[in-house]
């Protein structure tokens, strides 16, 4: 049965003073048996964050917005897979705010999954398509070869072996109150998962986690959480608010519950 995961993505938001507090009472909040939760706060919150989970929650982990594609070198103000060893056990990978503001490509994320995966960090690889491309029709296909492009040359064995999810954020629901129907997002982890099927994941790509993103609010999860293809969430503005993370997770308990991932 495929984890139920809920990740906060903190984004560029908090800082080394008041994260680790934030994480605590989050963690707190939301102690919900059978959901993987995932805090990712920006690299210099990373080791407070660590800290203050692994005093009141150990079960909660770590997870960093992006790595470099490279081990080490001269790439100034850059953090590179090993660099995170030991404080973060995840990774988001090709966040759309990534692509559109630090330029990256298919290819290049495919070069930052390598490294993850080397690193030992569980990949959550972001594909999502841009309001145009919706309204051209062409998200199943946008989606289709973001996957394509970011899982070419590598081992289907490795990915799996990885724990790689796949996390579906439509551009046009990023951050904008106006999210996805649950029906609309269902049909796009099909998408997904006939792409993975074609990468070599399994036949049916089924043994993959497939997280819906935009924003996700405690209101509008249950939305996606009713589609048996939905495993999650990653959560953007509402993952600050510890309210909504506890409301949120609740309901991802539901999920783990009826999938009988609760002992
Ligand atoms: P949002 O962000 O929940 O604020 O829309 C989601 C994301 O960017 O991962």
């Amino acid at each position: 049965m495929r984890d139920v995961i809920v990740a906060a993505n903190w984004k560029m938001h908090t800082t080394p003073t008041d994260a680790g507090e934030l994480a605590r009472v989050i963690a707190a909040r939301t102690r919900i048996a059978g959901v993987a939760r995932v805090i990712c706060p920006p690299f210099v919150c990373l080791a407070v964050v660590r800290e203050s989970l692994a005093a009141v929650d150990p079960s909660v982990s770590v997870g960093a917005q992006t790595v470099h594609h490279e081990l080490a070198g001269a790439f100034t103000g850059e953090i590179s897979a090993p660099m995170l060893v030991g404080l973060a056990t995840w990774v988001i990978l090709g966040h759309s705010e990534r692509r559109r503001d630090a330029g990256e490509t298919d290819a290049l994320i495919g070069r930052k999954l390598g490294r993850a995966l080397d690193a030992g960090l569980r990949p959550i690889l972001c594909v999502g398509e841009r309001l145009e491309e919706r309204e051209a029709g062409r998200q199943e296909a946008v989606v289709r070869q973001q996957l394509a492009g970011a899982l070419a040359g590598h081992d289907p064995a490795s990915l799996r072996g990885g724990g790689l999810v796949i996390a579906y954020e439509p551009v046009w629901a990023i951050g904008t109150g106006r999210n996805a129907s649950g029906a609309d997002a269902a049909r796009m982890a099909a998408a997904i998962r006939a792409g993975l099927a074609t990468a070599g994941l399994a036949e049916d790509g089924e043994s993959t986690s497939v997280l819906y993103g935009g924003s996700v609010t405690s209101v509008n999860i249950g939305e996606f959480l009713a589609e048996p293809g939905i495993d999650g969430a990653l959560v953007g503005g509402a993952s600050l608010k510890p309210d909504e993370m506890a409301g949120i997770v609740a309901r991802a308990g539901l999920t783990a519950q009826g999938r009988g991932l609760v002992p």
